[in-house]
Order: structure tokens, then C-alpha cells, then sequence
């Protein structure tokens, strides 16, 4: 199905029955070996020889069972070389290359049962994955998994960036900076960087039907996969056949590495929807942050914020700067009262009175707009799942494309009735809720429905096979700066986001705030940024569903600035990471998808920076007219967040910008072909 620009290369070979066995990247600088410790697996990561990840265990803990980790001979191994490429539906690249070595062992007990377990190890050039595949046999079907025993025995104690798993506010943290020695129980993307700068980050790849996988720490580096589990105290329920989804780390000499890395999601299977004409990059406004400020309310009342008419008003301010959607929340029953509390109360097909959805669907398409549904589940899955199929259709009938989910539920607060008719209470990571979420992808896709899930599960990847799961949530997000304690997300968060969370996916961050400080609506509350660097998160921070997050009248009043977030496209031809530095600083190039045209974020913590850029990203033998957002000399985003400069300059692939960013500032630019007229005035 997918268009293979390079041939596939496969090369198959039988090894001799061994007790070791190793498998290096294409280009031999990364080698996992694979031992078999008096019939224990275990493997073992060196880079350029160096010890990376020390000899680590493997296998399962069962229940009802022996435990699926000792006892083992080789069966069998193969090794396969793939170097192919493929087609992103959506992403930061149209064109991704997959080149593995893989390496194959498949174990049999040498005696009792005779179980069968087979261990997969891919080996990339910027790191490594493994997955278990439990094939079907007589002596092992269902199976209650009560431990992963994997390890990832570091070799040192790297410093890391992290947030903890297991607590009230899901991903949404802000994260921490401590060596491996001083976490506890920490959510992937884990990311770490060595005394030698090496930057290492542990993830997993497509996540189905299983746990998501925490890491806990043992001993002063070695770190354990720690699976979320059901109610019960089950890890995963499962039968074989099965795999697991891929264990991974990356392994790069930059931090710029980690961002363009492909390996997540060619561990993914390849696209499942056949006609995906219907999935398409999408600008949005909406009646959101009003809520978030508390100008409006998602409940009914005097100011209800989804009523007809201010509908109306962001489908017309839309339709005049070119935006594709209006996010509608609050539109439907169930938002009075304690919604957090009453999830179950939330009806899908229902709106609130003064919400005219017919009429305002035939008002935003004669305009050339969609409305973009928001389905709040406040965790009741239950109650979802019940109406999901009507809930998509009355949104269909309405000419919607995309659909905001929201599960807002702390910990382990979901419903889940289990066997006996019992009301249990589960976590959003466990694999009941795996489930579920994977469900509404699936389901939205036979109504050609692209879902942004917000308290999401973690993306693993999924996007590849599903490319309808547009974008999700899954951090703390722009809301926080509305009413977050402490003020808001501190400079340095979105310089830690692109090297964590958005290694995982697409983010729907909701960048573009230009009331930075909203004082009579907030006043202990503010964006602790510059206007500009809100312009260069656009670039920064890759969603395909993304947001233009603030108020109309705001982008009205400030209109030179809103012209990038106008220009700038939510999808990509090509990404070029120009420098990295963790929690510092990030500058990224991103073609667009539809001409030729390129765009550039820089942004910086709280520190000011001046950073050398070469150019020689941009087609050469071709001006470029440089359209630049950059922070006023005097901005600073404490005292001075709003001053920004606008100036346009003629530029080549020879040249270096110098971009000078305030401290917590930024900058965004957009390289577009110069014409004859721009030539002329700027030489
Ligand atoms: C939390 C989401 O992140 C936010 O975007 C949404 O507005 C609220 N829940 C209400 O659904």
C-alpha cells in the first residue's frame, strides 16, 4: 500500500544453536548481544564498544504459571538487514527510512512444559528495540502477567530528565532534572544524557493491548519496566498468540538526534486505513481558553461560552484569516454541576439550548470552516463507549472531521465493572485503558473521524498504523499558564518537552497566546515567555491539529505578529534539527508540505542567547525572502514580554543568521521564495 522509494533488502540467514548472539546497527557502531544465562535471557547494549546498557534480565512472571524466565535453550535464530522507506501520511518528514539489523532467538524450556517464547531485537543506527512474541502452543494460552522482568542496567548514573508515574495529575508535571540515582518511578519517554554527552532515552513502541510500561529504579542506575496494572493487581491479561510492544532506547551522540529519530515509529506497523483523504493537517480556533481564563463557562449560565452566537463569531474570524476548524466545548449536557465528579452525566448527541448545532454547521460550511468536536468524558468510558457510535454519527451528520476527547479524571479514578458486576477503579495507563483508547481510534476511523485526545495514553507510535490519531495532549500543556500554582509552566518547559514527551508524538500543546499576562482575568497567572517565542513554538512543537490558542480580539488588536500563525502550516515535507541543547535551547527548520517554503523556531529558557544558524538547509541557487518574528532588543519575558520585531531581509543557503533571543524568548522566521518585487526592494 505504501509507495517504497528504496527496494527492500532482505537478508536471511540460520545461525549454528548458540549461547550468545549479537546483532549490530547498519553501521556497526550500536550491538545488542543476547545471552542465555544458565538458560536465563538477558542482553546487553554497547555503543563503539562502551557499555551502554549492562547485562539486563528479561521474561515474565506469571500467574498460575511457572515463570516464563529461566530454563531456556535456543531454538533457533535468524538475522534480517531491512533498508526500506515509506510515506508518512501525516508528520515532520513526507519520507522516512527504516534500516535495521534484526535478530531473531527463539527459546524453548528444556523441560516441564516446553514453553516457547521468542525474543526480537532490532538494531538502528540511533538506537535500539526489543519485543517479546509468546506463539501460539498447547502449553501456554491465557496468561496473567504479574511481572515484566525486564531491566535497563545502566552503565552510569546519568543526569535525566523526568516525570514520575503513578501520580494524581497523569503526565502532566512539570519535570524534573536529577540523576538516574534519584528517581523513583518515572513515565517514558525517559531521557538521559551521559558524562560524554551521549543522550539516551527509553520509550516502548506500539503499545496494544498491554500496559504501558513505567520505569522503576533498582539499585543506584539499573532500572526495572514497571507495568501499570489492573485493579486486580494483573499486569496485563493476555493470550497467546502475543507480542509485546517494542522496548526501545534511543541512543544518539546529540540531543538534535533524539528529535529526528524515525525509530519509534518504524517499529509501528504501517498504515491501516486505506482512503485517507479525509486526514489532513488542520489550523483550528476555539471557544477554549475563554474557558480557561474564566471568561465563559463550559456549563450552562449567563455566560455560557458555547452559545450560537459566540460560535458565530470565532466561525467568521476563522473563515477571515484562513483557519480550517473552531474547537466548540461546552457545547453538549452534562457540564453543570460537577462534571469531573459526574462523567457519566455527559450526553453526546444532546446540546445545550442555546448551542444551534445545525445551524451553526451550515453557517461554518458556507464559510469553508468545520466545527471541531470536543467529546469531555470526564473518565466515564463506560458512558462513552455507549454512545460513541451515535455520538460519531450526529458529529458526521454535522460535517465534523476531528473530535478533542478529554478524560479528566485523576490517578487511578476510571469506572470499570469487572466480571462479577463490581465497580473497579483503574489507572489511565493500565491496559483497560489502552484498550479503550486504541477502541476510539479504530472507531472513528470507519467515520473518518481524526481524534486529539487529551489525558491520553502516551503515544508509542500508533500514528503510523492509525493516522487518524492526530495529535493528543499527554504534558502540561499551555492551560497550566491560566491556572496552574506556581503561576504557570516556568521558561525552560518547552526546552525539556521536545527531548521527553514530544519524542513520543505530536503534541496539542495550544501554542499562540499573545495576551501573555490576562491580568483582570488572572492576575497570579501569566505566560512566562515572549510574544515571540509563542510564534516559534509553532515550529517547535509538531501537531498537525494545532491550535491558534487565544481570543480573536487578542490576534485583532495584534495582527503583524498573527500573520505567522497564519503562514506558518501544521504538517511537513522535511525537519532539520539546527541545535539543540536539553532544557536550554532548540532550533528547528521545517519545510512545508504544500511549496516551497521553509520555517524556523529558535527558542531559548530563561537565559538570552545569540545562536549562529547556517542556512544551508535552503534550496541553493535560490534568494529567499526571510520574514522575521524576532524579540525587541529590550524584551525580556519578565519585564518586557511583548516587544517583538518584524523585519524582512534577502537570504541564501550561504548565509549565517545570527538570531538573538531575549531570555525565555524566541524566534520564528519564514523563508519564502523572494520574488523579482522583494528582490528588488531588499538588495
Ligand atoms: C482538560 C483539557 O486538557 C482541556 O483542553 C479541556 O478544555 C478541559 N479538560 C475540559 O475538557
Amino acid at each position: 500500500m505504501l509507495a517504497r522509494l528504496i527496494s527492500l533488502f532482505i537478508f536471511l540467514c540460520t545461525f549454528v544453536v548458540a549461547e550468545s548472539l549479537e546483532v549490530n546497527s547498519p553501521n556497526g557502531v550500536l550491538k545488542v548481544t543476547f545471552t542465555l544465562d544458565n538458560g536465563e535471557p538477558r542482553y546487553a547494549v554497547t555503543r563503539f564498544d562502551r557499555e551502554v546498557v549492562r547485562t539486563s534480565r528479561m521474561g515474565f512472571v506469571l500467574r498460575d504459571a511457572n515463570p516464563l524466565s529461566g530454563g531456556f535453550q535456543i531454538l533457533e535464530s535468524e538475522l534480517r538487514n531491512v533498508d526500506d522507506t515509506w510515506n508518512t501520511i501525516l508528520g515532520e518528514r513526507k519520507v522516512v527510512r527504516d534500516n535495521f539489523t534484526e535478530l531473531t532467538v527463539q527459546l524453548q524450556e528444556k523441560s516441564g512444559d516446553k514453553r516457547r517464547m521468542n525474543i526480537i531485537f532490532r538494531a538502528f543506527n540511533d538506537g535500539i528495540g526489543f519485543r517479546y512474541e509468546i506463539p501460539k502452543q498447547r502449553k501456554l494460552k491465557k496468561m496473567n502477567i504479574m511481572d515484566e522482568l525486564t531491566e535497563f542496567a545502566l552503565a552510569g548514573d546519568h543526569e535525566s530528565w523526568w516525570v514520575g508515574a503513578y501520580l494524581r495529575n497523569r503526565y502532566e508535571y512539570l519535570y524534573s532534572h536529577t540523576p538516574v540515582s534519584e528517581i523513583d518511578v518515572v513515565h517514558t519517554p525517559y531521557t538521559m544524557q551521559t558524562e560524554d554527552g551521549i543522550c539516551l532515552s527509553i520509550h516502548e513502541a506500539a503499545l496494544t493491548d498491554y500496559s504501558s510500561m513505567t520505569l522503576r529504579r533498582q539499585g543506584k542506575h539499573k532500572l526495572k519496566a514497571d507495568l501499570v496494572p489492573w485493579s486486580d493487581g494483573i499486569l496485563v491479561k493476555t493470550s497467546a498468540p502475543m507480542k509485546t510492544p517494542w522496548r526501545t532506547i534511543l541512543i544518539t551522540d546529540t540531543p538534535a538526534e533524539l528529535i529526528t529519530s524515525d525509530l519509534m515509529l518504524n517499529l509501528n506497523e504501517p498504515n491501516q486505513i486505506e482512503d485517507t483523504s479525509w486526514i489532513k493537517p488542520t489550523k483550528y480556533v476555539g471557544i477554549w481558553w475563554e474557558m480557561h481564563l474564566g471568561v465563559s463557562t463550559w456549563g450552562s449560565g449567563d455566560i455560557h461560552g458555547a452559545t450560537t452566537e459566540n460560535t458565530r463569531r470565532y466561525i467568521d474570524f476563522a473563515a477571515e484569516h484562513g483557519f480550517d476548524g473552531v474547537l466548540v466545548e461546552g457545547w453538549n449536557i452534562g457540564w453543570d454541576g460537577n462534571w469531573y465528579e459526574n462523567g457519566d452525566e455527559f450526553n453526546f448527541t444532546t446540546t445545550y439550548p442555546d448551542f444551534d448545532m445545525p445551524a451553526l454547521s451550515k453557517y461554518a460550511a458556507e464559510k469553508g470552516v468545520s466545527i471541531i468536536g470536543h467529546h469531555e468524558t470526564g473518565g466515564g468510558v463506560i458512558n462513552y463507549e455507549r454512545q460513541m457510535q451515535d455520538a460519531f454519527r450526529f458529529y458526521k451528520k454535522h460535517g465534523v472531521n476531528s473530535i478533542k476527547t478529554g478524560y479528566v479524571k485523576h490517578g487511578r479514578e476510571i469506572k470499570r465493572i469487572d466480571e462479577n458486576g463490581n465497580v473497579q477503579y483503574e489507572w489511565h495507563h493500565g491496559q483497560y485503558m489502552v484498550e479503550h483508547y486504541r477502541r476510539v481510534v479504530e472507531e472513528a476511523a470507519k467515520y473518518k473521524l481524526m481524534i486529539n485526545a487529551h489525558e491520553p495514553i502516551k503515544d508509542t507510535g500508533i500514528r503510523r498504523t492509525w493516522p487518524n490519531m492526530v495529535s493528543r495532549e499527554g504534558a502540561r500543556g499551555q492551560e497550566f499558564n491560566a491556572w496552574g500554582e506556581n503561576g504557570g509552566n516556568p521558561p525552560e518547559h518547552t526546552l525539556i518537552l521536545p527531548f521527553t514527551r514530544l519524542l513520543g508524538s505530536p503534541m496539542d500543546f495550544t501554542p499562540g497566546i499573545f495576551d501573555l499576562l490576562f491580568e483582570e482575568e488572572r492576575p497570579d497567572n501569566r505566560i512566562n515567555t515572549t510574544l515571540a517565542k509563542q510564534l516559534a513554538l509553532y515550529v517547535i512543537i509538531y501537531s498537525p491539529i494545532q491550535m491558534a490558542a487565544d481570543l480573536p480580539e487578542n490576534y485583532e488588536a495584534n495582527l503583524p505578529p498573527f500573520q505567522f500563525i497564519k503562514d506558518v502550516p501544521a504538517d511537513w515535507q522535511e525537519t532539520v534539527v539546527l541545535n539543540a541543547d536539553i532544557a536550554n535551547y532548540l532550533t528547528i527548520a521545517r519545510k512545508s508540505r504544500s511549496n516551497e517554503d521553509w520555517y524556523l523556531g529558535s527558542i531559548t529558557d530563561h537565559a538570552g542567547r545569540a545562536l549562529s544558524i547556517d542556512l544551508s538547509f535552503l534550496d541553493v541557487d535560490r534568494k529567499y525572502l526571510a520574514q522575521i518574528y524576532r524579540d525587541g532588543d529590550d524584551a525580556d519575558w519578565k519585564t518586557n514580554p511583548y516587544q517583538i520585531t518584524i523585519e524582512e531581509r534577502l537570504v541564501d543557503s550561504m548565509d549565517v543568521l545570527r538570531l538573538y533571543l531575549a531570555a525565555g524568548g524566541g524566534q520564528a522566521i519564514r523563508f519564502t521564495p523572494a520574488s523579482d518585487a522583494d528582490i528588488k526592494r531588499l538588495r
